[in-house]
């Protein structure tokens, strides 16, 4: 955890931004997985961590913001718990370290809410996602849960995106240490990776190694030969020479903090001069957009400025062809690059997207398009100091959106459909670092991790 001081100052500045109400937050409760003993790994709801940092299930909180009070709702353990879990502290005690001094049984939270929606005080809370607490709260608010999306409080999640968006310090440390670990497991899997090996194998060591430095993975690890298939969560292909490895992966610290990063190496010691063409493409598009970052820049235009330099460079190599701004504007870069530029990264990998994307990564002026691809984009909004975001072009040959946009006659003007024939199964390659905004301009957080040519290479022996 951080200093009880850190948990009260954030919630000293939720109650200043909401002004009145009770911001109630249900913690996670532990899921089943195919029967109820036996439980998925516990994740705390990363709000509650945020404002609590209790990372315990079975809590429930409420912010008073008129009493200008926090309390804890939370059932002390049984001696037949202690049987079988040990001993713990008490809830008393881990409210105290969060600098909440008042704690009552879980039971209590029916009758406080009740007492609240009696003198029709309003009640906020954020769009929920597990099934547990949405039928919690439905009951205790008296809403359908079929509602309880729509009726979460617009206000609340501003407040808490205009504060978990910007990252302090001690969150960039934690930040900085996810991205080591995820760092760690990349290098690992490219030393290993080799023909004849499983993708299963190489994400064991990466995972092995997500738990042993850290708490696990912070998403379903992506290492595919089939790296088209932009979110492929399976591990059952054998390497094979000639082929390309994915791998999109990254570790959570103990405190929660997620790593999001991806590297592509060639399944032989030595991409190929395909294999290079394509990765100096993304490489460059993702240097440089790195490069671009600073304060006040939207991220819609580093997404658009990306796509500009994925498209010259399809070009280049003869697959798009005319004026690649034009080619940009009317959307057929994303035939090649069919995803957004990346997202904001914090407690959760995609962060605050519980909340709903377009609080976190739009805003008045910048509104989401409709476009195949960048209507994808997760992030777009002006950048500001603090802001952690992951950068993460592509260029993946996907058969079947080739296929249908030729039967189409789709972009005929910027895409030399029949050049593509030779890279039906190349696969697809994408990199992707975590940035934090500065002041000034930008870093990216972490030791390097292998990312030209030369350095994937020289990794591979
Ligand atoms: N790991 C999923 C993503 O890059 O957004
Ligand atoms: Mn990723
Ligand atoms: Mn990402």
């Amino acid at each position: 955890m951080f200093s009880k001081e850190t948990y009260q100052q954030r919630r000293a500045r939720l109650i200043k931004d909401m002004g009145t109400g009770i911001l109630l937050f249900p913690g996670n409760n532990e899921a089943a997985m195919n029967y109820t003993a036996n439980t998925y790994h516990f994740r705390q709801d990363s709000h509650f961590l945020y404002f609590f940092g209790l990372d315990q299930a079975g809590l429930a909180a409420i912010i008073d913001a008129d009493a200008n009070e926090a309390i804890i709702f939370g059932d002390e353990l049984t001696m037949e718990d202690i049987v079988w879990t040990g001993p713990q502290p008490t809830i008393a005690a881990r409210a105290a370290d969060a600098g909440v001094e008042k704690t009552l049984p879980f039971k209590e939270l029916a009758s406080f809410l009740k007492n609240a929606l009696d003198k029709k005080r309003p009640i906020h809370f954020t769009p929920p996602y597990r099934y547990d607490n949405m039928v919690m709260l439905g009951e205790l608010l008296g809403i359908p849960v079929g509602q309880l999306k729509e009726k979460a409080s617009v206000d609340l999640i501003k407040a808490i995106v205009a504060q978990r968006s910007h990252k302090s310090e001690a969150e960039v440390r934690e930040m900085e240490m996810a991205v080591n670990i995820s760092g760690a497991m990349h290098v690992a899997v490219m030393k290993a990776t080799a023909a004849g090996k499983k993708e299963a194998e190489l994400a064991g060591i990466a995972q092995g190694i997500a738990s042993g430095m850290g708490n696990g993975i912070a998403y379903g690890i992506i290492l595919t030969v089939n790296g088209q298939t932009l979110h492929n969560h399976s591990y059952g292909n054998t390497l094979k020479s000639g082929q390309l490895l994915l791998g999109d992966h990254g570790a959570e610290t103990m405190m929660h903090y997620a790593g999001d990063i991806t590297r592509t190496c060639p399944v032989d010691k030595r991409f190929t001069q395909q294999q290079k063409d394509i990765y100096n493409i993304v490489l460059d598009a993702e240097v440089s957009s790195i490069g671009s970052l600073e304060p006040g820049l939207t991220y819609m235009e580093v997404h658009l400025a990306a796509a500009r330099t994925i498209a010259e460079g399809l070009k280049s190599l003869g697959l798009m062809k005319g004026d690649m701004a034009d080619a940009v504007a009317q959307g057929a870069h994303a035939l090649f690059f069919p995803h957004g530029l990346g997202h904001m990264i914090g407690l959760d990998v995609h962060d605050m997207e519980d909340l709903g994307e377009n609080y976190v990564g739009y805003s008045d002026t910048v509104k989401r398009s409709d476009q195949f691809g960048t209507a994808y984009l997760r992030l777009a909004r002006a950048l500001e100091p603090g802001f952690v975001l992951t950068v993460e072009p592509g260029i993946y040959f996907i058969p079947e959106l080739m296929d249908k946009w030729r039967s189409e006659g789709k972009f005929n003007d910027f895409i030399n459909y029949e050049k593509l024939n030779a890279w039906r199964s190349f696969g697809g390659i994408r990199i992707e670092d975590n940035v934090l905004i500065t002041t000034t301009g930008h870093r990216i957080l972490g030791k390097p991790i292998p990312k030209t040519v030369e350095e994937v290479e020289a990794l591979r022996g």
